[in-house]
């Protein structure tokens, strides 16, 4: 309709041009996906317009006007909770709290660990100790000696427990101990670590970096520089670090002018990839194949009940085949960002399990052996930094401690220890494994009749609600006084490491279905009849509305 209109008003020999300009750019709206997420300006200036606002007592009970009776039950559920976390985690807390005042970090993740109305009283009554005093086998041990099963999975470094990576450290200090913290020239076990990721990869060369989003940053910088072209595609909702370019969205101040945000799985997506001659690369990160099109799922954007999962591997795999066939048609460089997922998913990591070969691949995390570390993985013409036949047009990348002995260390101890038999076991059935244990929990909480859900990928986790409420966020604390520790999105991602025997699982499990239990008692799974998603949406909406208007006339 917009073209016939364009088309019939031009008559003008230059119209035509602005015509094809118009479908290139309606063709880029329709690649979007429909959320605020698929639109980073919108979702940037829609955050600047939400004011602050928060729950008194009363109101902290009662948001989704339950009755008096209901209300009074959680709170006095609540105070019990607060006072069992005084008397159990007094030291971890006081500590949390008198760093926190000089620890930026701190002050974010204490502040987002739920939404924003409930945070204040949270903080107040249940404050959740930062510190940790010891770590064996699949558990964590804090200030005060309590022992949890720990599920944060340290952001998806550690896979095979904390032991394995105590041992990676040690061994690999040992090995370069002689040159110890030299720099600019290599330890000898560099050589080795790029003999087995080639061969991990499936690629030609190798580059060292500090962290994820560096590598990240270099293989993007690598795209365009080869390519001559000026923009990522990146997927909705995908992190990659927090680099600008892959963050074009909230949490940037400035605008990612040479990024697209397109809609993930979609062939609208595919036709822009066809059409635009200005992309460079694609960034994929696997571990949104478990929410494609969604942010990393956390506990303080769970306002209601509308978090959903779900990963259909053949779906996903034939997705990355179809981006595949239009990189290579069109010339765009394909790169798989493993920095979560590689070696999580089998041992040649995503590219290996779902059976695709990508052009550049970023990892990190888990391969550092428990040290910082961001790898790039590439093609050979893609890898160059230099121009054969214009000798000063270089593609730039340094950093100081690139390449760092300990580091190297303790990387070529993962990737022998790999290769052992124990871990290759590990890898043994290890989709089967996980997706039963999922399934056995799940079926647990069907029969307990509690609206929960767990989705997986391999051992990661995401956690959904499957009736309409605005507490599902209080799990998490529940949880915690079960001897469980998540990390500060709560119970958006669980990371599981691979050393959880049966016996360990089944008592996460037992723990996880007594948190359930408690929080249904507690009256926090309570709901209107005619409560929905949208109907509790449309409530914040109006709270929020409310306020801003207060705000402006308060000013
Ligand atoms: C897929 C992916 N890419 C990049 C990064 C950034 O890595 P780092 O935190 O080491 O900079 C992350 C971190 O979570 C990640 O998950």
């Amino acid at each position: 309709m917009l073209m016939t209109v364009l088309y019939a008003a031009s008559g003008a020999v230059g119209l035509p041009v602005l015509a094809i300009k118009a479908k290139a750019r309606l063709e880029l709206s329709r690649a979007k996906h429909r959320s605020l997420t698929g639109h980073a300006r919108m979702g940037r200036r829609v955050a600047s317009l939400i004011p602050f606002y928060d729950y008194d007592e009363d109101q902290f009970f009662q948001s989704d006007d339950a009755p008096a009776d209901v209300a009074a039950r959680r709170r006095e559920a609540f105070m019990r909770l607060s006072d069992l976390y005084r008397q159990r985690f007094p030291r971890s807390v006081a500590l949390t709290k008198e760093a926190a005042a000089g620890v930026s970090d701190l002050q974010f993740t204490s502040h987002y660990r739920v939404p924003f109305q409930y945070s204040r009283v949270v903080q107040q009554y249940l404050p959740t100790g930062s510190f940790l005093a010891s770590s064996s086998g699949v558990t964590v041990t804090d200030l005060d000696g309590n022992v949890f099963y720990d599920l944060t999975g340290s952001y998806g470094v550690n896979l095979f427990g904390h032991d394995f990576y105590k041992e990676c450290i040690d061994r690999g200090a040992e090995r370069v101990r002689d040159l110890g913290p030299v720099l600019g020239a290599y330890h000898p076990v560099m050589a080795g670590n790029v003999e087995r990721l080639r061969a991990i990869s499936g690629l030609d060369e190798v580059s060292f970096h500090m962290s994820g989003t560096e590598s990240v940053m270099q293989a993007v910088r690598l795209a365009r520089y080869h390519t001559g072209r000026s923009h990522l595609v990146r997927f909705c909702g995908a992190y990659h670090g927090w680099w600008g370019d892959v963050q074009p969205g909230i949490g940037n101040p400035t605008p990612a002018d040479n990024t697209y945000t397109l809609a993930d799985m979609s062939e609208r997506t595919l036709q822009v990839l066809r059409h635009r001659k200005n992309i460079a690369c694609v960034l994929v990160n696997p571990l949104q194949a478990l929410h494609p099109n969604q942010p990393a799922p956390a506990d303080s954007s769970l306002v209601d009940s509308g978090r959903k999962a779900g990963f259909d591997r053949a779906a996903y795999t034939e997705w990355l085949k179809a981006l595949r066939a239009v990189c290579d048609e069109r010339g765009i460089v394909l790169i798989f960002d493993e920095v979560f997922v590689g070696f999580r998913l089998a041992p040649g990591g995503a590219r290996e399990f779902f059976g695709v070969q990508p052009d550049l691949i970023t990892y990190g995390k888990t391969l550092g052996g428990g040290l910082p570390v961001g790898v790039l993985c590439g093609r050979g013409d893609l890898m160059r930094r230099y121009s054969p036949d214009h000798p000063v047009d270089v593609c730039f990348a340094r950093g100081t401690f690139n390449s760092h002995p300990y580091v190297m260390g303790a990387m070529a101890e993962f990737l022998n220890r790999i290769d052992a038999p124990d871990i290759r076991d590990q890898y043994e059935g290890l989709d089967r494994l996980w997706n039963s244990r999922t399934q056995n929990l799940n079926a647990r909480l069907q029969a307990g009749n509690f609206p929960v859900k767990v989705d997986n990928l391999s051992s990661i986790w995401t956690i959904s609600y499957t009736r309409p409420s605005r507490y599902n966020w209080m799990l998490q604390y529940y949880l915690r006084a079960e001897g469980i520790a998540l990390s500060w999105v709560g119970t958006g991602r669980v990371i599981f490491s691979l050393n959880f025997t049966d016996g360990d699982f089944e008592a996460v499990a037992d723990r996880f279905v007594a948190a359930c239990e408690a929080m249904q008692k507690d009256g926090w799974w309570w709901a209107n009849a005619t409560a929905t998603n949208k109907t509790i949406k449309r409530r914040i909406l109006r709270e929020m509305w409310t306020h801003r208007r207060f705000l402006r006339f308060g000013r």
